[in-house]
């Protein structure tokens, strides 16, 4: 049974008050909010067993390399990757795009093409017009429609054997909208090319799989997942992690070295130089069985019960238009109120104790779309409440009264 006050219980930072108000935590979408299961992993790592790992023969080393390796495997069974290999720690989402777009700067030429969405954050863009302004490679766009849907036809249309690379984002963190990956992936597996699919905003809501999706790059990080920051993963298919350079050099890349030649070590180690983040590697596999233990069919229901609450209770609020109205989305709620400044209702109900995003969401072309600035933006997650949705509303009445 899905106990919404017993898991608040699991989060200390609900129980604290902002501006002397009790939390809203409505960012979500941002970061979510860590566990105590979660937090005392990383105290535990750092009052018992901190030690550098794959390097050491001491009893800390190994100790702490056999739990980093654990969570290796953590994440492997996760996302349902068929080797442990084809998962490299990284410090995030951005750092996954930016190791495979530098990776396939050697792979491209002038008269490829890639393709990449409208909707994508700017993480998911800029990192493919640096390849491509090395590499000359041409960027096509994948067109969005007024509900902040991707236009498939035209998708299709873009296609062709020029084409080698797809990018494309699980879910928008700006509107929410579920993209269709598969039929992405299917269609661009038909003509040769490989797909990145940037998964951050998915992976709090629901558990990809990577073998049945078929997705040659799908990339994550632990922060928007219950866990730390600065860690998160690639997964690449092994064939496609062989053929892509070092993104790095360093420490425990390497297989030998000499002044003449360095030859470099087998996966995963080929992509992970430097002593990597731990602690938040080790969290981020507790991260995972956090979800787990209560169940992603468990909180794509109650999300989406928020989500529909929280949709029809804000609709009933004169002037305000929600941006983002696929069938198909999760629990984010893009909106503006007449013509008052996102910004302006940010400040006032965060006087209120409610934490909201404000502005373009590092996605700006989906603002010139719409034509505005930005956005007010409220993200929804398990530990929300319906409760916690009134004192939004009710706070958005107010600032609309003291801008009017
Ligand atoms: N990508 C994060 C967001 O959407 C930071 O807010």
């Amino acid at each position: 049974m899905f106990n919404v006050e017993k898991i608040r219980q699991d989060f200390p930072i609900l129980s604290r008050k902002v501006n002397g108000q009790p939390l809203v935590y409505f960012d979500n979408a941002a970061t979510s909010q860590t566990p105590q299961q979660v937090i005392d992993v990383i105290v535990d790592y750092y009052s018992n067993y901190n030690a550098n790992i794959h390097r050491g023969v001491h009893s800390l080393s190994q100790e702490a390399t056999d739990k980093y390796e654990a969570a290796r495997h953590k994440i492997q069974h996760h996302f349902n990757a068929e080797k442990a290999h084809e998962i490299i720690l990284t410090s995030g989402t951005t750092h996954g795009i930016n190791l495979v777009a530098s990776g396939f700067a050697s792979l491209l030429s002038a008269s490829d093409e890639v393709i990449v969405s409208a909707l994508e954050h700017h993480s998911n863009i800029v990192p493919w017009q640096m390849l491509c302004e090395k590499t000359g490679a041409v960027l096509k766009v994948i067109p969005m429609n007024d509900e902040g849907e991707l236009v498939k036809d035209i998708y299709n249309d873009l296609l062709s054997d020029k084409t080698k690379l797809v990018f494309v984002n699980h879910i928008s963190n700006a509107l929410g909208t579920i993209n269709p990956i598969e039929h992405i992936i299917k269609k661009a597996h038909q003509v040769g090319a490989a797909v990145l699919v940037d998964g951050a905003q998915a992976c709090p809501h629901i558990k990809p799989d990577v073998q049945a999706l078929d997705v040659d790059f799908y990339v994550a990080s632990a922060h928007k997942m219950c866990g730390p920051t600065g860690v998160g993963m690639l997964y690449g298919k092994e064939e496609w992690l062989n053929k892509l350079p070092p993104y790095q050099g360093g420490g425990e890349m390497i297989a030998e070295v000499t002044f003449e030649k360095t030859t470099y070590a087998d996966l995963p180690h080929k992509f992970e130089a430097g002593t990597p983040n731990i602690c938040g590697g080790i969290a981020f596999g507790a991260a995972i069985d956090y979800l787990n233990n209560i169940g992603f069919d468990a909180i794509a229901t109650y999300e989406n019960e928020l989500l529909d609450y929280a949709t029809k209770q804000l609709l009933t609020i004169e002037g305000l238009k929600i941006y983002g109205t696929s069938k198909h989305k999760t629990s984010v709620i893009s909106f503006n109120i007449g013509t008052i400044h996102p910004y302006d209702i940010g400040t006032i109900v965060d006087k209120l104790g409610i934490a909201v995003r404000t502005g373009h969401h590092c996605a700006q072309p989906i603002m010139d779309y719409y034509k505005i600035p930005g956005t007010i933006r409220a993200s929804f997650a398990f530990y929300n409440t319906k409760a916690e949705i009134d004192k939004l509303v009710n706070a958005l009445k107010k600032a609309i009264e003291m801008l009017s």
